[in-house]
């Protein structure tokens, strides 16, 4: 099938590449000459396992093209819009300039027949609201939300665990879902479920399923902070509820807490939409999540100010990692980050070291030092901070080796993803979050 994609970001980039990955002809479009530039390249402008390559052989099929005209989208069968929905300057709601942008540019190249797809995280309504422009040209809207995980992005595109798509309620509706079905083919033909639901249930299936991850991690980190005052150990906690399959141990890791480009903003965006529809308590909660979720950075901070005996300033820190989670170069929000920012506020001499995120996050804060190699990182440390869980340091670190470099083998496990006992047997003092 001709398909479009408007908006080549992290969503957008990813589901042209897999959608020419199975089988479809399909055309990228933005508005940013540079990163069409780079995708045309069959660069990925983003780290994510198996994008390049998927690019590559897209482009090198003839299967995929990137385009910053938009009128190239005219004759796809389906047009997919995945345009960002940061969180707005002003507020907690969601800022919908790019979403009306794309439509509004897409609109005058729609033809009778055509199914536009939205992807973006969108306030429940904008469908609604968007669909008389899109069916005054013969063409349908229907929402299809998108869950992939950053670091497993391409995975989850090809193979999701579930589908969900909001149509009309008139016979058009059906026929849009018939069209998806067909887009997702080798998906639906392995028994994915395909949902099909009104647009404001799809919407609402989207943030109702970040929300319910945010407040998963933030019961847990919760209980950390109750673990912390009684000497409770909040990783066993969650071993021990996690067996219970009606609870279920992942998403229950304590640490520093979520961040990236969606978690925050989304609950944040729910919370307002919920406030204009009159709703506000309903969701109240998340609000008490985000607060959750920003006082273990500050926790972490904390241990660190403590570990180094009242005061950083002056000393000498390693923060290990700058990714808001690993498999990611994305520092959006990223609590690791933030942690780093603060105790670089405080007058320590923050030295940060990852894998892969070091270009984005030093764009953001020239003020920190960046060290591209872990063990140059380690050297000369007065205390170490893990605050994204790579393998590069939590497996492949030797504690023995790690002690071989720093001044002061002292660490603090902000994301709870260390052996504590090989630590401290190696001589480090060990301090986990909400554990003793
Ligand atoms: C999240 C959702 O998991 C996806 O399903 C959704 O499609 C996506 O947002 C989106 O809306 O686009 P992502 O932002 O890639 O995906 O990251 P997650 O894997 O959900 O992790 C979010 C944050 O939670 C990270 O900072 C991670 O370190 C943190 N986290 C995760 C914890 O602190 N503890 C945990 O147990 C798990």
């Amino acid at each position: 099938m001709r398909l479009s994609v408007i908006g080549c970001g992290y969503l957008g980039a990813v589901h042209a590449a897999a959608m020419a990955h199975i089988g479809h002809d399909v055309i990228g479009v933005d508005v940013d000459d540079s990163k069409i530039e780079v995708l045309s390249r069959g660069d990925a402008p983003l780290f994510e396992p198996r994008l390049k390559e998927m690019l590559q052989a897209g482009i090198a099929s003839g299967n995929l093209r990137f385009t910053t005209d938009i009128s190239n989208a005219r004759g796809a069968a389906v047009h997919f819009v995945g345009v960002g929905t940061p969180q707005r300057a002003d507020g907690y709601a969601a800022d919908l300039t790019y979403v009306d942008a794309a439509f509004d540019a897409l609109v005058p190249h729609l033809s009778p027949g055509d199914v536009v797809a939205g992807k973006s995280t969108v306030p429940v309504g904008t469908a609604t609201r968007l669909a008389p422009t899109v069916s005054s040209t013969g063409a349908t809207l229907v929402w299809n939300p998108e869950f992939l995980r950053e670091g497993w992005a391409v995975q989850d595109t090809i193979d999701p665990d579930r589908l969900v798509v909001g149509v009309p309620t008139d016979l058009s509706g059906e026929r849009a879902a018939d069209v998806l079905r067909e887009v997702y083919h080798p998906a639906v033909a392995l028994g994915t479920p395909f949902l099909v639901t009104d647009y404001a249930t799809a919407e609402l299936v989207k943030v109702a399923a970040n929300a319910f991850l945010a407040t998963k991690i933030s019961f847990i980190n919760a209980m950390a902070e109750i673990a912390e005052v009684t000497g409770a150990d909040v990783t066993q906690l969650a071993d021990a509820i996690g067996h219970d399959v009606r609870i279920g141990r992942r998403f229950l890791g304590a640490g520093i807490g979520f961040g990236g480009g969606c978690l925050p903003k989304d609950i944040r965006a729910f919370a307002a939409r919920a406030e204009e529809l009159g709703r506000g308590e309903s969701v109240a909660f998340l609000r008490e999540v985000d607060a959750i979720n920003l006082r273990r950075r500050d926790r972490a901070v904390d241990l660190v100010i403590a570990a180094l005996g009242g005061s950083v300033f002056k000393k000498n820190v390693t923060v290990l990692g700058a990714a808001f989670k690993p498999h990611s170069d994305d520092v959006r929000d990223s609590p690791a980050l933030d942690v780093a920012v603060r105790l670089r506020g405080l007058g320590a001499w923050v030295t940060v070291t990852d894998p892969q995120a070091i270009a984005n996050a030093e764009r953001l804060h020239p003020q920190l030092d960046f060290v591209a190699d872990r063990d140059e990182a380690l050297r000369g440390a007065d205390v170490v901070v893990v605050v994204t869980e790579w393998d590069e340091y939590r497996r492949d670190l030797a504690p023995e080796h790690a002690a071989s470099l720093v001044s002061s083998p002292v660490i603090v496990d902000g994301r709870n993803c260390l052996d504590a006992s090989a630590w401290r047997a190696a001589g480090w003092t060990y301090h986990g979050m909400g554990r003793p």
